[in-house]
């Protein structure tokens, strides 16, 4: 039996904010009960619903460093463990996240605080999955401040990087503050940049703290193949790509999957019309009126329904959007976008819902309800982002039936296949130069096959539907990585 510990700052159903909790909270799951423990360490946030808080045991609490408290609850939901580390004084807000100079401090907190807590609940892992920055200290305590420790003997860590754009960076003299880590640690090549200019005072350097997790984890993996290739270059390296080169023979790209009980179109309980690769062509048109009428759009069928679901960020390819929405508002289209973020973003959407109603609706919330209503509706999905680790909302349109059209970058590139009206193949559009005109060109394309090729177009919707985005492939290549540590 291996016993796997995943060290995360989100989790479904407890706390989201985007696909790092959908991996989180779904990822464990796929692996066999008899072979494996996976367990779950987050913070205890305040913002966890009351149904889970109220459920969860505290089986222990101490002083860290005799000045620190940690409390440790737990809860066994749906098969799995979760431990939540709780301090009042750094989780109570109402949000997962505040600014990252607070993040800093919090983040390092509850890295110190998993592994301290692990000798006093008796869960000795083998492994320790650290997911992003805010568990990218873990390797890095474990492997100095930890070390002379026997319990800790021989645990080795994944450090998963699912976007390296946050990073936790600050100043040597802040991020030493808050982490209490040794010197060592803030040489050039470790939590600093092996090109640091040292001429500068030391406390003034650039400091990562996901640098340190991916110099002492024992493996780093990442979302998908082509993103794990982009992050070895300056474009797209957010200045890691020196040491993701080096360490090249010990990254993985794995790409993620979904949870295929979560997102089912033949038994979503949250949308309209329940329909499977079978019966498409004919149920699945309700879901689409249904959504029309409820956000106040005109009911036709033959417009084109274009979906986005998103963290409303400059990742996201929204200045392309913005881009072409006067030329896309000519078009017989309709555009659901549910997103919330940036508000230059927001009020972006709030602006064009404005000035073409009936053709634009725009959602400004976070709302799991509507996004099931919009995949399940939408005929095809926009994902044009700038880059993308991974991406799940395109595996989930497939999933769904609603025909992606992403730009050929990380994730995207590696499960979208561009549709080829020679030969009939392909499960979406895609473009590969960065430009509002290309994105234009591919739905302008869509919209074509739409209405003039609309069996081309049901086929490509059946083998988007057909394909196995589940955790089934993946989840093997975890149990083949684990087995080599
Ligand atoms: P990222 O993690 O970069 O935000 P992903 O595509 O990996 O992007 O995951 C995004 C996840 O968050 C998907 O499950 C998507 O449905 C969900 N999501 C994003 N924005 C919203 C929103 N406003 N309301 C509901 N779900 C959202
Ligand atoms: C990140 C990435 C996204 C990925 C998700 C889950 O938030 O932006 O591409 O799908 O993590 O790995």
């Amino acid at each position: 039996m291996k016993k796997i510990l995943f060290v995360a700052s989100e989790c479904v159903p407890f706390v989201k904010t985007g696909g790092l909790a959908d991996v989180v909270g779904s990822l464990p799951k796929a692996f066999s009960k008899d072979d494996y423990d996976i367990r779950v360490m987050i913070p205890n946030y305040h913002a966890i619903k009351p149904e889970y808080r109220d459920k969860m045991e505290t089986i222990y609490y101490f002083q860290m460093d005799n000045r620190i408290y940690v409390g440790v609850k737990k809860l066994e939901y749906d098969g799995i463990t979760y431990y939540f580390i709780d301090n009042e004084q750094y989780f109570s807000g109402l949000v997962p996240y505040y600014d990252m100079f607070q993040d800093l401090e919090r983040f390092a907190y509850f890295s110190k605080a998993c592994l301290s807590s692990l000798p006093l609940i008796g869960f000795r892992p083998d492994i320790i999955h650290c997911h992003d920055w805010q568990a990218s200290l873990v390797p890095v305590y474990l492997n100095t401040v930890f070390q002379g420790d026997p319990f800790f003997r021989g645990i080795r860590t994944i450090m998963t990087i699912h976007n390296l754009r946050f990073q936790g960076t600050w100043n040597v003299g802040h991020i030493r503050w808050v982490s209490g880590l040794p010197d060592e640690c803030f040489t050039p090549g470790k939590l600093v940049s092996p090109y640091q200019d040292t001429t500068i005072p030391q406390s003034e350097w650039n400091c990562s703290m996901l640098r340190g997790g991916l110099v002492y984890s024992d493996y780093i993996t990442t979302v998908s193949n082509t993103y794990s290739w982009e992050i070895q270059t300056p474009n797209f390296g957010d200045g890691l790509d020196d040491i993701l080169k080096w360490r090249h023979e010990r990254l993985w790209g794995i790409i993620n999957g979904i949870d295929y009980v979560e997102w089912n179109p033949a038994t979503d309980k949250k949308i309209s019309t329940n329909y499977s690769v079978k019966d498409f062509r004919t149920k699945r048109g309700a879901n689409k009126k249904a959504l029309q009428a409820e956000l106040n759009l005109p009911q036709e069928e033959n417009a084109l329904m274009l979906g986005l679901v998103s963290r409303l960020t400059d990742q996201k390819g929204l200045d392309l959007v913005d881009g072409i929405m006067d030329r896309l508002c000519s078009l017989n289209v309709q555009l659901v976008v549910l997103g919330t973020g940036a508000s230059n973003y927001e009020n972006m959407f709030r602006y064009y819902a404005w000035k073409y109603p009936g053709k634009v609706s725009a959602n400004i919330c976070y709302s799991d309800a509507l996004a099931h209503k919009i995949y399940s509706s939408a005929d095809a999905f926009l994902v044009p982002s700038a880059f993308e680790p991974c991406g799940l909302t395109q595996l989930i349109s497939l999933r769904y039936g609603a025909v992606p059209i992403v730009h050929e970058t990380g994730g995207l590139k590696d499960t979208v296949k561009p549709y080829n009206p020679m030969n009939n193949t392909g499960t979406g559009f895609s473009f590969a130069g960065y430009s509002p005109d290309e994105l234009l060109g591919r739905v302008q394309h869509a919209l074509f096959v739409y209405n003039m090729e609309r069996e081309h177009w049901d086929q490509m919707v059946e083998r988007g539907m057909n394909e196995d985005w589940s955790w089934n492939n993946s989840s093997k290549i975890y149990m083949d990585l684990y087995s080599r540590m």
